[in-house]
């Protein structure tokens, strides 16, 4: 029997705006069967991350150039149909790289194997790619000590909600900043952050230096642009400011101005550094195992969004630049 397989491609180079329906084409052809040592995957949920658009970009050179007319990349879990590679069976679910697709031929080697339980779709967030952002962002270049005072904006996103419950576990007192009052309880109520300020609705300026008085020690920012700005005016002695993102940038067409508080960085003896999560992958497993456990503990809650149907793919990565999502961003194709 022959498969059919719908695939989403890059049409369009989103630079210096947002997404639209034409970035991306639908297109229908028959499934590829797997060749030595590669896999046939049909693919059951997608996950999908704001660095999506920026990869249509060829920004940045931490990944392979994208082409256009390529499947869109998108890493997904899925369940193995038939396979060359002997460390796959039919049954089997793994994760990777499986492109908006409803069926993807790959070689096994590209493939992670996972544990068939009710943690399935947790690989494309806390125990994934989001989860190891958080944990070695968090290990490697946020330092926390018990007793620290934690900021971190974009909080109830994805990677945002796990980092500061990372940063509870480490001792630290947490602030998060998101869009809206609903994301607000929730960083409050489930997700135990001490406190949660709208920055759509408050003086975020003003209310950290409310909730926190003695200044930020770590800083974890997902936003970039004014809030960050704002924020390092607030940092303590010898902090930590960890830049993750800057989702605030990613649709403009130009750099943002600043940030005019940067000099606080020498005033107060601080740190600023970047990081791409990709280089920490020879550690993954170690982090998966520790945010295993706290998830299976009840220590770690995270939110799943999803969404339905693979012809809604471009559309769902459009909702996390409007602030739509909640949590992980994903999308169920079958
Ligand atoms: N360095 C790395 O290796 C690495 C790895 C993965 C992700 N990241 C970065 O981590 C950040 C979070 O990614 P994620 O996958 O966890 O996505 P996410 O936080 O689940 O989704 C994006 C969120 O960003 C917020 N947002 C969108 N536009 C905004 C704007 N103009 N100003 C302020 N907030 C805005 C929205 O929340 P609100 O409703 O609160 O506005 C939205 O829900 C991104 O910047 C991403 O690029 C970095």
């Amino acid at each position: 029997m022959t498969l059919n397989n719908r695939q989403w491609l890059i049409n369009g180079r989103p630079l210096g705006r947002g997404l639209v329906d034409d970035d991306f084409r639908f297109v229908e052809s028959p499934v590829r069967p797997p060749g030595e040592a590669e896999v046939l995957v049909r693919v059951l949920t997608l996950g999908f991350d704001p660095a999506q658009k920026g990869w249509m970009e060829n920004i940045g050179g931490y990944v392979a150039p994208t082409e256009i007319g390529e499947v869109m990349r998108g890493s997904g879990v899925g369940e193995v149909l038939e396979s060359n590679d002997p460390a796959f069976k039919p049954g089997d679910k793994v994760s990777g790289m499986l492109r908006w697709q409803d069926y993807a031929t790959l070689p096994g080697k590209e493939l992670l194997k996972l544990a068939d339980d009710d943690l399935l779709t947790a690989n494309l967030g806390a125990l994934g790619t989001t989860g190891m952002t958080a944990y070695f962002g968090l290990a490697k270049h946020g330092r926390p000590f018990p007793g620290d005072t934690m900021v971190v904006t974009g909080a109830a996103g994805a990677t945002g909600s796990v980092v500061g419950q990372i940063g509870k576990i480490a001792g630290c007192r947490v602030i998060g900043i998101a869009g809206g009052a609903e994301k607000c309880a929730w960083l409050k109520t489930v997700c135990g952050f001490d406190e949660a300020i709208d920055y759509k609705a408050e003086n975020v300026r003003g209310r950290i230096r409310e909730l926190a008085p003695g200044g930020i020690d770590v800083l974890w920012d997902n936003v970039g642009g004014k809030l960050l700005n704002d924020l390092l005016a607030e940092i303590a002695m010898h902090a930590r400011v960890v830049i993750c993102g800057g989702i605030s940038r990613y649709e403009t067409g130009q750099l943002p101005a600043g940030p005019e508080h940067y000099f606080n960085l020498i005033f107060k003896r601080a740190t600023m550094s970047g990081f791409i999560v990709l280089d920490y992958m020879s550690e993954y497993p170690v982090a998966r195992r520790r945010i295993g456990a706290w998830i299976r503990s009840g220590r770690l809650k995270f939110a799943e969004d999803v969404q339905h149907g693979l012809e809604n793919a471009p559309r769902t990565l459009m909702r996390l630049f409007t602030g739509a999502n909640f949590g992980k961003q994903l999308l169920r194709i079958a």
